[in-house]
């Protein structure tokens, strides 16, 4: 399976795509968590890339593709892999389209986790006690918000039109959430 996972901030992807991963034996790839290597590991990249996460913008696209690029072209990505948080606009969509086409492949579907606003604003306040990651202030949350509501939403629309679009309701606990992924994916794929 070739996927990519979609939803706001706090939908869970990173949650699901650990269970995801697990479940169908593909790598869950975070763009997210790329990042944070590099900014924990003082990379050049981490560098540049820190001051946008920490204001809840996009990093440039002409960072993350190539960083996108160089991880599918990777062994453990040939089979199959899940995309966590990217991409996260139509330009970055049409790349990805662009960089499986190289590579002889093509996205099997786009899964959107959604929540609503209020909720993830709550779980974020609330990995902000434990985690204590950068980004999980109130007015930085605010922003991510609405990043995703200008440049990721439309994406759904995007998925949706080439029929790869499947949407599961990501309110309720996590075995749920995952059990309703599992079933929707396969109900896509017999379709
Ligand atoms: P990224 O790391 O992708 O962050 P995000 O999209 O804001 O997503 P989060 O990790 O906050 O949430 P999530 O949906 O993964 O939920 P999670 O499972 O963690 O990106 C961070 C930054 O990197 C961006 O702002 C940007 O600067 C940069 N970046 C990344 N990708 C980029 C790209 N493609 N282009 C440009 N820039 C990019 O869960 C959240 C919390 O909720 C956790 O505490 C979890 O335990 C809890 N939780 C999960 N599921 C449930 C549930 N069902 N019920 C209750 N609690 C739950």
């Amino acid at each position: 399976m070739r996927a990519v996972l979609l939803g706001p901030p706090g939908a869970g992807k990173g949650t699901q795509a650990a269970r995801l991963a697990d479940h169908y034996g593909i790598p869950a790839i975070s763009t997210g968590d790329i990042f944070r290597a590099n900014v924990a590991g003082e990379t050049e990249l981490g560098l540049t890339a820190k001051s946008y996460m920490d204001a809840g913008e996009l990093v440039p696209d002409e960072l993350t593709n190539a960083m996108v690029k160089d991880r599918l072209a990777q062994d453990d990505a040939r089979d199959g892999f899940l995309l966590d948080g990217y991409p996260r606009n139509s330009d970055q969509a049409v790349v990805l389209d662009l960089m499986l086409a190289d590579l002889g492949a093509a996205l099997d579907g786009a899964i959107e986790i959604t929540v609503d606003f209020d909720e993830v604003t709550d779980r974020l306040l609330g990995r902000a006690q434990t985690e204590g990651r950068d980004d999980d202030t109130e007015p930085v949350i605010r922003k991510r918000l609405e990043v995703y509501r200008t440049s990721t939403a439309p994406l759904t629309a995007f998925y949706e039109g080439r029929g790869l679009l499947v949407q599961v309701d990501g309110m309720g606990g996590v075995d749920e959430v995952t059990e309703r992924i599992v079933s929707a994916v396969e109900h896509h794929s017999s379709s």
